[in-house]
């Protein structure tokens, strides 16, 4: 079963009762929804659960050139009426398109890429699919040095955070509440002309105080930190010793608790 995988990666943020992050990873191969479970569960968390904001930001990505791809939605096998997350939750406001859901025998549900609306469908159709990891941001109560804070999550946990959105800003100050210093580290770092994620993203949404991005940061302004009270980002001394924001794994079991 081994696919060749073109990951397409972008965070995507919702809620549930706690605040996660969903990462979703493009498969760009033809699999049955099953074959395509199984598969996600393999090697990462489960098929794709999605919002229809994210629906639609999946939909978007230029490397798909079928009609439909799955994503973790299927049919109740007790109550066919109902569809449900691959991880077992009740599904709610789902895109149908018009006319659909239309055959009680197409138990799973695929998005129509051009106008990002779903469609029941036959399980045995083989299309492509994403998968998705969850994340949560957690704070290291810990005094240490950007480097020494990059190392620890990397052992510890993922890496240290990217904060990508509003929501992440906010769920960021929530959960740095507790921190001694108002500033904590963050996966920001200036290297070779431009500040980057240390996940290896580019800095798209910004969350630099009003004086903006710092363009030409001084040697010792280097490394970047999230300044609680006033939810921003600014660039700071990579020495100064302060707690951390690190981005943990959230297992997700094949039967969808998650803890
Ligand atoms: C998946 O199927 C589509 C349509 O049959 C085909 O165009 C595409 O090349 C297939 N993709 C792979 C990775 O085999
Ligand atoms: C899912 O929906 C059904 C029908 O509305 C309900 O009986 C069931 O309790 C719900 N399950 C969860 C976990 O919310
Ligand atoms: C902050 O966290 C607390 C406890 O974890 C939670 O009750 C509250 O809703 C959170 N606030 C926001 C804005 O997310």
């Amino acid at each position: 079963m081994k696919a060749t995988v073109t990951a397409f990666l972008f965070l995507c943020f919702f809620i549930v009762n706690t605040s996660l992050y969903r990462l979703h990873i493009y498969v760009n191969d033809n699999m049955t929804w099953t074959d395509a479970q199984l598969y996600c569960r393999k090697y990462h968390d489960d098929l794709s659960t999605a919002s229809n904001i994210e629906v639609k930001l999946l939909s978007a990505n230029p490397k798909i050139t079928s009609e439909y791809f799955w994503i973790g939605l299927q049919r109740d096998s007790q109550s066919p009426l109902l569809w449900k997350w691959s991880g077992g939750e009740n599904a709610s406001n789902v895109m149908w398109d018009a006319g659909q859901p239309d055959a009680l025998h197409e138990q799973c549900a695929a998005v129509l890429i051009s106008n990002v609306k779903m469609h029941d469908a036959t399980c045995f159709l083989s299309i492509p699919f994403y998968c998705m990891e969850v994340f949560e941001l957690i704070l290291v109560q810990k005094e240490n040095t950007w480097i020494e804070a990059l190392e620890y999550c990397r052992q510890n946990h993922v890496d240290l955070a990217s904060l990508t959105s509003d929501l992440m800003m906010r769920e960021a100050k929530n959960k740095s509440t507790p921190a001694q210093a108002d500033d904590v580290w963050i996966g920001l770092r200036f290297i070779a002309g431009h500040w980057f994620w240390v996940n290896g993203n580019n800095v798209e949404y910004k969350g630099w105080s009003l004086e903006g991005e710092p363009q030409c940061p001084t040697v010792d302004q280097r490394c970047g930190v999230f300044a609680k009270k006033k939810i921003v980002w600014k660039p700071d001394n990579c020495e100064r010793r302060l707690n951390f924001l690190c981005l943990k794994k959230n297992r997700v079991t094949a039967e969808g608790s998650s803890n």
